[in-house]
This record gives structure tokens, sequence and C-alpha cells, in this order.
């Protein structure tokens, strides 16, 4: 369907190499990044985010160009990574929807991305197949950012989650419970959070529908890190939860519609669901919200997904600039 598989199996190389070469840094997995790097890309958000206070451009990237490849639908992703290019003085190129590209007409996304690389010198690409932006990485030689990949991975939505995350709640000075609400199976963002998680003191409590569980690849990763974890159906665990993470079911991934029906309004967090909780808890949700937090929350101290969303920005200058080896300073 996408044109991507043929290729796959012939371009796999180790994921070291692309990590490793010295000009850039390619972002496809949360799982790359040790726990001093994630302080520094922290530290540097927020140095981003100060600055940016006081006047409106950091130009620090005049000469570059950044490719925006989006091949699923995105509002907040591909307008905060535009803005964040924008906002440190760099241009944008961006190519939207398969059936404007020449993907349409049958080109496969290597071909594709081939000649990407003598017109943009970073890229940041969605894909509704797992493992897209690796292959992109290890088929072009410009920085490849994953901006989503299929069921996989978002860890520029991660990174921004934990600075929110770090906003709000002391990391490391006394143990976190994070809760995670919703679609856990096929929630990307989810799977890039838990790993960059897995750094802090934090556990888990995973709020799902059975069928929408943890996949056994995240689980024995929390295992292997010592991480506790509760796997539960019961919204209820929310009250000893001092982050609630909520994410909508992923209408995209069901091969069957019907099933998506039955999980579709599971779980609604609404003013009496967050009146059980903890005062201080944080709501967040990576966005688009659908019927899983009601709007009555939404002018509720607790209510962060708005200010989550605005942290996307700083999130993403600084990734820019990691992904690009710029410094600031
Ligand atoms: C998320 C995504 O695309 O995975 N959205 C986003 O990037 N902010 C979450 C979602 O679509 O449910």
């Amino acid at each position: 369907m996408y044109f991507l598989a043929k290729r796959v199996g012939k371009y796999i190389v180790s994921e070291k190499l692309i990590l490793m070469n010295p000009k850039f840094k390619s972002i496809l997995s949360a799982s790359q990044f040790t726990k001093s790097e994630l302080s520094e890309l922290l530290d540097l958000t927020s140095l981003i985010e100060n600055k940016l206070q006081s006047r409106k451009q950091i130009p620090l990237l005049n000469e570059y160009i950044l490719a925006t490849m989006f091949f699923e639908p995105s509002t907040r992703t591909r307008l905060s990574f535009e803005s964040a290019m924008h906002r440190l003085g760099g241009r944008v190129i961006t190519a939207v929807g398969m059936q404007f590209s020449s993907m349409a007409k049958g080109e496969t996304l290597f071909d594709t991305l081939k000649v990407l690389e003598s017109y943009a010198d970073i890229c940041a690409i969605r894909h509704p197949v797992e493992g897209a932006s690796a292959l992109a990485a290890q088929t072009i030689s410009i920085p490849v950012i994953n901006a989503g990949d299929g069921a996989g991975e978002h860890p520029t939505q991660g990174l921004l989650d934990l600075y929110t995350i770090a906003h709000y709640k002391k990391l490391d000075e006394k143990p976190l419970n994070i809760g995670f609400v919703g679609d856990i199976k096929y929630g990307r963002t989810i799977h890039s959070l838990i790993q960059l998680l897995s750094h802090f003191d934090c556990h888990f409590t995973l709020i799902s529908p059975k069928e929408l569980q943890l996949d056994e690849k995240y689980i024995s990763f929390l295992k292997k890190q010592k991480k506790e974890f509760l796997i539960t159906e019961d919204l209820n665990k929310l009250s000893e939860c001092d982050v609630a993470y909520v994410t909508r079911i992923q209408e995209e991934r069901f091969i069957d519609h019907r099933e998506f029906e039955k999980f579709h309004n599971y779980y609604i967090i609404d003013k009496e669901v967050v009146e059980k909780c903890k005062k201080d808890i944080i709501i967040m949700h990576p966005l688009p919200r659908l019927s899983e937090i009601s709007t009555d929350v939404d002018d509720m101290p607790q209510a962060k997904y708005f200010h989550q969303a605005k942290n996307g920005l700083f999130t993403r200058m600084a990734l820019l600039l990691y992904s690009l080896n710029i410094n600031i300073k």
C-alpha cells in the first residue's frame, strides 16, 4: 500500500551507525537518549523558552531548510516544527498527504527520500508504517526526525511531555505514579514517554481495556528496567496517580472498525473523575482530544494539555538544534 515494504529488508543497517554520525543526530526513538542527554535537552528547552519571552527569534538556523513530510494527518506536530524552524531563522518546505506527492503515482518512499537530501538539510517525517523513519535515516544523508511512525513511536512528543511533567513535578525528588489512560497498545506517544520516564523515579499505572494493553515489547522493557507497573481496566486507580496521561483510541490503527466502536467512549475523564483524584494531579493529553476528556475539565487547574501543546514549540526548537549539532551558547 505504501510502497515501503519491499525496500525495507534491503536497507536496514545498524541504527547505531546513523546515531553515531558525528555531523548530526537523527531522532528516531526515545530509546536513543541517555539520562544526561535528557537533562541537557530539558535545560536547552527551558533556555529557549526564556529567550523567546524577550524576543521572537533566535536566528541560529539562517542557512538551513527543514522538510516536513507528513503522510498522516497532523496539526500540532507539523505546525510546531515549522514554527520552530521559522523562530530559529530557518526555512521550511513541506509535502503533506500521499495523494499530493509523487507517491500517488507509485513512487516508493525510498525514491521520494533520495531526492529530498538535495533540497533540505533536515527532515521531519510522519508515516503510517512503523520503522519508516528508521528506513529514511538509513537512506538519506541528512538528519531525520521521527514525527510518528504508525503505532511505533513519537519521540519528539515524548520529549515535550517529559518537559511538561518536569515543569509541574520535580523529577527524582519523590517517586511519581504516572497514570496512562486509553489506547496504550497503539498510542505511540505513550511508547516514547514510557521509555523516557524510565530514567527517572517513576512507576506506572496502565489503565486500558484488556484488548488495548501495553505491548509485550514494552512490558519486557519495563521489567528489564526494574520498573513497577500496574496493568488494570479500573479507572478508579487514577486516584493514586500524580500524572494522568489520557489518550485517544487510535481509530486509524483498527483493521475491524467494529472493534474500535467497542472502545470509543470507554473512559471519560470529566470533572467528577478529576475531583476524586489527588488535588495536585496534572491532566495531560497529546491531543487531538475526542470524548475522552470532557470540556468541563478545561477550566480546572489540573488541566495542562494546552500548556503541553505550547511546550511543543520550545522542545522542537531544542531538538532541531540538537539534531543539527548547533550550539546555542
Ligand atoms: C498524537 C499522534 O499523532 O500520535 N498526536 C500528536 O502528535 N500530538 C496523538 C494522537 O493522534 O492521538
